[in-house]
């Protein structure tokens, strides 16, 4: 049967891959996307599905109750994305992170609440864990760890999915979550590790790398990410929460050296600068639940080749990221005046 879904946050990196699989993967659903579009949203990243009947892009934010509340209610479905995504940006101000993280999830249950009847999957994230040792291989996030963030955008992330699960319990909201590990692939905004190292060499610069370069992180294909949501979305037992992971675990001089060779460039381009005020150790997931309800696992998030792919796609479309620094240094040249 096709549905139609509200996605938002679909202008970002998991958002618009998302709405790409979707239409590929399921030819009778339509989808419509609605995203603030901040400095992190681009609707470059959806051109090839602008014309798409199928798809509906609606610019405005989910802290705007009347909107979201008449979306809602000619969906089937909201798949919910829309967030501040970046640690550091947290750590400078976390008052947009607490308005669209928090509060935009709230009315956007609200309109759920109200328009009944709808299933809503909530995108998390691994970081609200919190951190676990290097030394303890053998310990991974389950879906039973208690909530530990560290940093305001895991705290404010963490709000959200209480807030998610207090929705659930109260008014017995169809409601589910996904927490995934760090995602890499196409259109990821080049703040991010993965996309600034790539476009920072491939302009002559050098790669600052945080502390001593130990920290782990738990890597997973957008795509593979992507894939898990639908399955959750369509098949998840509602209230549950389901980690989502890559089994790929790399520290970050690991994941920089790897870079490096792809690009065939020297170790001294890595310059080492302080390290991020409360820097998670590890991340690491344990996606026994997705394995043994759904029989899922990671397919194409495997390195160096699926970590090569995404190197290549960043060398092969400079002008999609030239086009976003250029925004970018627009922007900070109005912010001076
Ligand atoms: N990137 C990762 O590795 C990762 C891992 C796990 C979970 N997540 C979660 O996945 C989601 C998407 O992450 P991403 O990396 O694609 O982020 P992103 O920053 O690339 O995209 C966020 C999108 O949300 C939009 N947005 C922001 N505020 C909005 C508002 N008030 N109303 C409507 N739209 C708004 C932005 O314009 C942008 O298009 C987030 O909820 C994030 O917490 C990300």
């Amino acid at each position: 049967m096709s549905k139609k879904l509200l996605v938002t946050g679909g202008a970002g990196f998991i958002g618009s891959n998302f709405i790409h699989h979707v239409l590929e993967q399921r030819p009778e659903d339509s989808i419509v996307n609605l995203d603030l579009l901040t400095y992190s949203g681009n609707l470059d990243n959806l051109s090839d599905v602008e014309s798409d009947p199928r798809y509906r892009f609606v610019h405005g934010s989910i802290c705007d109750r009347g909107l979201v509340t008449e979306l809602v209610s000619s969906t089937d479905c909201v798949v919910h994305f829309a967030a501040e995504s970046h640690v550091d940006r947290s750590i400078d101000d976390a008052s947009a992170f607490i308005q669209t993280n928090v509060l935009g999830t709230q009315v956007l249950l609200d309109a759920v609440k109200a328009c009944g009847g709808r299933r809503m999957l909530h995108v998390s994230t691994d970081e609200v864990y919190g951190s676990l040792p290097l030394d303890q291989p053998e310990v991974k996030f389950s879906e039973h760890f208690s909530l530990s963030p560290n940093s305001p955008y895991a705290a404010s992330k963490a709000s959200s999915d209480l807030l998610v699960r207090a929705f659930r319990q109260t008014f017995g909201l169809d409601v589910v979550t996904t927490r995934c590990s760090n995602n890499f692939g196409p259109y990821q905004f080049p703040e991010k590790v993965i996309p600034c190292f790539v476009t920072r060499l491939a302009q002559g610069m050098n790669v600052p790398l945080y502390g001593d370069g130990k920290n782990v992180r738990d890597w997973i294909h957008v795509i593979d990410h992507c894939e898990a949501i639908l399955l959750v979305l369509e098949q998840g037992r509602a209230g549950e929460v389901y980690n989502v992971g890559g089994d790929n675990e790399r520290s970050n001089l690991e994941l920089t050296h790897a870079i490096l060779d792809l690009m065939d460039l020297p170790k001294q381009r890595i310059e080492l600068v302080a390290d991020r005020l409360g820097h998670d150790r590890r991340y690491a997931i344990s996606g026994t639940k997705m394995k043994e309800e759904f029989g899922w696992e990671p397919r194409r998030s495997a390195w160096p080749e699926a970590l090569r792919q995404t190197v290549d796609w960043y060398l092969n479309n400079q002008s999609w990221w030239q086009r976003i620094l250029a925004r970018a240094n627009a922007d900070r040249q109005d912010a001076r005046g």
